[in-house]
């Protein structure tokens, strides 16, 4: 229930806020124990507004969760993030002030692996170029000569769950694939297909690079100028993975430069992209981080999300929990 802009707690069921667009299923779940308050499209001001009596807490990448929020949420016990990258999700603050906070590291697997595939094929056939040509009324055979994934070295940065279906992917398209890893073994990247490689050996021999890693201070701008500088002439790049692991403007420059042939992103260091100069660059695709938007990877992260935000206030485990809240900080403590 919401009264002046506040949502309230009512007949003794917590509150949750549901902060962003989410499939009907988590409201559904949520509603046979909770009082759920759908406040997708609030401005920060008014989200903040309304979260004094909020419990959970349901958010996906537009929501950063940091301490301001959480000191505007006093109650607040669980935070649900619906996908897998937490970079938007202060951990430790929320753990200091006993905040549980939980993801779904399986929801999206799928779709991200086939979204980082089509970036690479659109990059590699120019297709969005294209198409935009053909709308605009031209026949333009001769512009839009591609390469062939066929034969081509693919060097994954990351070979966790999302890097492996991109493996055994560009392994049905004959492609050869490096993966740089440090935290996995030669013998479990050989199990998904590919040849651990260290990050300069792969940045040498990859036509084609694809990061499936997380956004954290270690690998922020990872790919800068000196990586391009480093890499194979003519590599092409695809990031559906997190923004701020590639330099942009070093990218924007190799590209200019022809080092690198042509990018594919999904994902930027600042969201929304407003503009910059991968914008001018015809060599380079660009979606706005729909890696996860299908309506399989949402109905799924939508259910999880709320399965993992009521066990988390009704007290029963919760597996993909990723702090370990104070348990001296109780909201009631606060
Ligand atoms: C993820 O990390 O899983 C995605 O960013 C999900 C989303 O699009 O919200």
């Amino acid at each position: 229930m919401i009264v002046k802009g506040v949502a309230m707690e009512s007949d003794g069921l917590p509150v949750v806020v549901i902060a962003e667009a989410l499939a009907a299923g988590c409201a559904e779940y949520l509603r046979e124990t909770c009082e759920v308050v759908e406040a997708a499209g609030l401005s920060r001001a008014e989200l903040l507004e309304i979260l004094p009596e909020a419990e959970g807490l349901i958010v996906r990448s537009g929501t950063r969760v940091d301490m301001e929020l959480l000191e505007a949420a006093p109650r607040l016990r669980v935070v649900g993030r619906a996908g897998v990258g937490v970079d938007n999700i202060d951990l430790e603050a929320a753990a200091r002030l006993g905040v549980l906070a939980a993801n779904t590291p399986f929801a999206n697997s799928v779709s991200a692996a086939e979204h980082a595939f089509a970036l690479m094929l659109s990059q590699a056939r120019n297709i969005p170029a294209a198409d935009a040509s053909m709308r605009s009324g031209a026949w333009n055979r001769a512009a839009f000569k591609g390469v062939e994934l066929h034969g081509k070295t693919l060097g994954l940065v990351g070979l966790g769950r999302i890097g492996a279906l991109v493996a055994a992917r560009a392994s049905a398209f004959d492609m050869r694939v490096l993966a740089y890893d440090p935290y996995i073994t030669a013998e479990q990247a050989r199990n998904a297909g590919a040849e651990l490689s260290a990050l300069d050996d792969l940045l040498a021999r990859s036509d084609f690079i694809s990061l499936h890693l997380p956004r954290t201070p270690e690998t922020e701008n990872l790919l800068d100028g000196e990586a391009f500088a480093k890499a194979k002439p003519g590599v092409r790049i695809v990031n559906a993975s997190r923004g701020g692991i590639i330099d942009e403007a070093a990218l924007a420059e190799a590209v200019r430069s022809g080092q690198v042939a042509g990018a594919a992103l999904d994902v930027y260091a600042e969201e929304p992209l407003s503009g910059g100069p991968l914008v001018e660059l015809p060599q380079v695709v660009l979606t706005p981080h729909l890696g996860a938007s299908t309506v399989e990877a949402q109905d799924k992260a939508a259910l999880q999300v709320a399965e993992a935000v009521a066990a988390g206030l009704f007290g029963r485990p919760v597996p993909t929990a990723l702090n370990n809240p104070d348990p001296r900080r109780t909201p009631s403590g606060r």
